[in-house]
């Protein structure tokens, strides 16, 4: 990858040292990212994946098709079409046989938004798992709603026997997080919902692929949120995903 910014070669120290450096500089807007294209596949090869395996990984990562200055993943900046973030919309749609599919920066963005088109705001709640990762429930704070914390049963998920009794007149969600891989209980959490008028948001960070009843989680209720990150089974740099049949 060679760099077009950083127009008086300034030395800076790479985490990997040598004159190339490898970490990110905002001050001097050396827009390297921190981990190259040659350096993830030599990373990737390690896993052992077949050569059609790493023919489309390295097409996933390529940025061939990335603007001068890049790169970057911009939507807003004159990018050559499809950018990256809409191609990886494009296979969500078809994936997930939802209307609309929306690349955000994070799982933490995807549940704000998700939040926000839920109707969340300050003086609603929002009933998220007593079990999952803190983001849920912060992202319900995020939009101004307070986090009503619903527990969970002997499987690990949201118990949809204790929803009832936590739904108020402020409730505008219920979140409920399909975690450790496995999935949640989903038709009685979505009966109760559409009872009371309730959106539900998934929280599908740790378990992207999973089924209930042969059908994908982030499918079955009105949000569908995703991470890509390090940390995840989705790997890939750091964003997010929405899907929602909802406009
Ligand atoms: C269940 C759950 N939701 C949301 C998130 C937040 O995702 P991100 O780290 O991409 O913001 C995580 C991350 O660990 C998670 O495990």
């Amino acid at each position: 990858m060679t760099a077009t910014l950083n127009p008086n070669k300034v030395k800076l120290p790479g985490i990997a040292g040598g004159e190339i450096p490898r970490t990110f500089s905002p001050a001097l807007r050396d827009a390297r990212p921190k981990v190259g294209v040659e350096e993830f596949l030599s990373i990737a090869e390690r896993f052992g994946f077949n050569p059609q395996a790493m023919e489309r990984l390295a097409a996933a990562v390529s940025d061939s098709d990335l603007p001068e200055g890049g790169p970057h993943l911009g939507r807003y900046y004159g990018s050559p079409k499809p950018i990256k973030g809409e191609q990886f919309e494009e296979l969500a749609l078809k994936t997930f046989g939802v209307k609309y599919a929306f690349a955000v920066s994070s799982g933490t963005a995807a549940l704000h938004c998700a939040m926000v088109g839920a109707g969340a705001a300050p003086g609603t709640e929002v009933i998220c798992a007593a079990t999952g990762f803190i983001a849920t429930a912060l992202a319900a704070g995020m939009a101004g709603a307070t986090p009503v914390f619903c527990d969970v049963d002997e499987s690990l998920q949201m118990n949809p026997l204790l929803l009832e009794n936590l739904i108020t007149p402020k409730t505008v969600a219920i979140a409920p997080t399909h975690h450790w891989g496995s999935v949640c209980d989903m038709d009685p959490i979505l009966d109760i919902a559409r009872k009371h008028g309730l959106k539900v948001i998934e929280d599908c960070a740790q378990s992207p692929g999973a089924t209930y009843k042969g059908r994908l989680v982030g499918s079955l209720g009105d949000f569908g949120c995703f991470s890509i990150s390090c940390y995840k089974i989705i790997g890939g740099g750091e964003g997010g995903m929405v899907v929602t049949n909802n406009e």
